[in-house]
């Protein structure tokens, strides 16, 4: 199979992500990363805890209305349900609980027709020659094995988070961005050879003091290096995403900008270098607060429908979807970590629509920034 066997495939897949009033549930983090999370509400990061949480997010009642794909890590594309989690959402739902028999967690959400897909980075590494703290995305190695028996078992769209950073002693240097970009694209057209729309993430940290006129510049930079690489190598735009950060200034900038001034510097950066062939852009939330990452996701779409921005924008949020999802839940309370991702969810597919009303949704106010954060 090659590309062109896929074209149209492709192209269905990345029109139904980009579903109005909808954006995925980024719920790939590597089993490193949710030890982290599991940590803060005082759970063992154990297998069954992941499967437990996992089946959680996969049973969410009405989850499908404002979410369009999930993301998963690869322990979840081959993991089953659990079954006691499943029949609390299942006795929610119809007055009789269907049985409790184990199902691929997968099939869950393709019964409610949530796309699934697939983490394929095997996380970044230092960058010989970059400056310090500057990164390269690793996992190019076996990819195509990897993205064949991803596709087999049901995934229909694949990610890969190349991360840079701005700072005062010149990152990005121009090999981090020329590395990450040229990654992003040899993961992109392998991909898609294999029927996995690629979602090209290239997140600037918020680590740092910069002014949002300074992410601004890099990012421009930053996406004309990446939209240069995908041409070389051939990508088929339309059957892929683009998952930035949103424009905004280093969180220890002295001067915040608002939710408007975030929408209108993130619209002009994507006008000037994103292609009008690419069906959707979904935001990263980046240590943005819930309800931050809900305003700002608005602002966006409130500036686009005066401005030039031909795509959807929606979200691939993961900590904006999951904090007080995760916190309500607490390894305990199934019902009430449901209705806070739903209240999460619902907020972002408004705010995609820019028909978000501040506060109108439930949120945890705490900000989620990690300083140089891994997934
Ligand atoms: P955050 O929304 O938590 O930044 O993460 C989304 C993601 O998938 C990063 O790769």
């Amino acid at each position: 199979m090659a590309l062109d066997d896929f074209r149209d495939e492709l192209a269905a897949t990345a029109v139904a992500l980009a579903a109005p009033g909808t954006g995925l549930l980024a719920a790939d983090e590597s089993t490193g990363t949710i030890g982290k999370r599991f940590d803060a509400i005082g759970l063992d990061n154990s297998e069954a805890n992941r499967r437990a949480y996992r089946t959680l997010l996969a049973t969410t009642p009405g989850l499908a209305e404002h979410i369009s794909g999930v993301i998963l890590f690869e322990e979840t594309l081959f993991q089953d349900s659990d079954p006691v989690v499943a029949a609390v959402a299942a006795a929610d739902a119809a007055p009789e609980p269907s049985s409790g028999d184990p199902q691929p967690i997968v099939a869950l959400f393709q019964q409610k027709g949530i796309v699934p897909g697939i983490k394929v980075d095997l996380g970044v590494e230092d960058l010989a020659g970059g400056l310090a703290g500057e990164s390269w995305c690793t996992g190019l190695k076996g990819m195509a094995e990897r993205a064949a028996r991803y596709y087999a078992r049901g995934a229909r769209f694949a990610k890969w988070r190349a991360v840079l950073r701005i700072s005062s002693g010149g990152c990005p240097s121009e090999l981090a961005v020329r590395e990450n970009a040229w990654g992003l694209a040899r993961y992109a057209r392998t991909c898609q050879e294999h029927g996995l729309v690629p979602i090209v993430e290239p997140e600037i940290l918020m680590d740092g003091d910069h002014d949002i006129a300074t992410t601004a510049s890099v990012q421009e930079w930053v996406l004309r290096t990446v939209y240069g690489a995908l041409a070389v190598n051939g990508v088929f735009l339309e059957g892929s995403l683009l998952k930035p950060s949103m424009t905004t200034a280093g969180a220890d900038c002295a001067t915040r900008p608002s939710a408007d001034e975030v929408g209108e510097f993130t619209v002009r950066t994507l006008s000037r270098t994103v292609p009008a062939a690419v069906p959707a852009i979904l935001f990263l939330s980046g240590g943005l607060s819930e309800e931050d990452a809900s305003l700002c996701l608005n602002a966006i779409n409130e500036a686009a429908a005066v401005g030039y921005a031909p795509w959807h924008l929606g979200f691939s949020f993961g900590r904006a979807l999951q904090h007080s999802c995760l916190k309500h839940w607490g390894g305990r309370d199934v019902a009430a970590g449901q209705a806070a991702l739903l209240a999460r969810a619902r907020a972002n597919g408004a705010a995609s629509r820019g028909a978000y009303v501040a506060g109108s949704e439930p949120s945890d106010d705490e900000s989620l920034f990690v300083s140089n954060y891994s997934y």
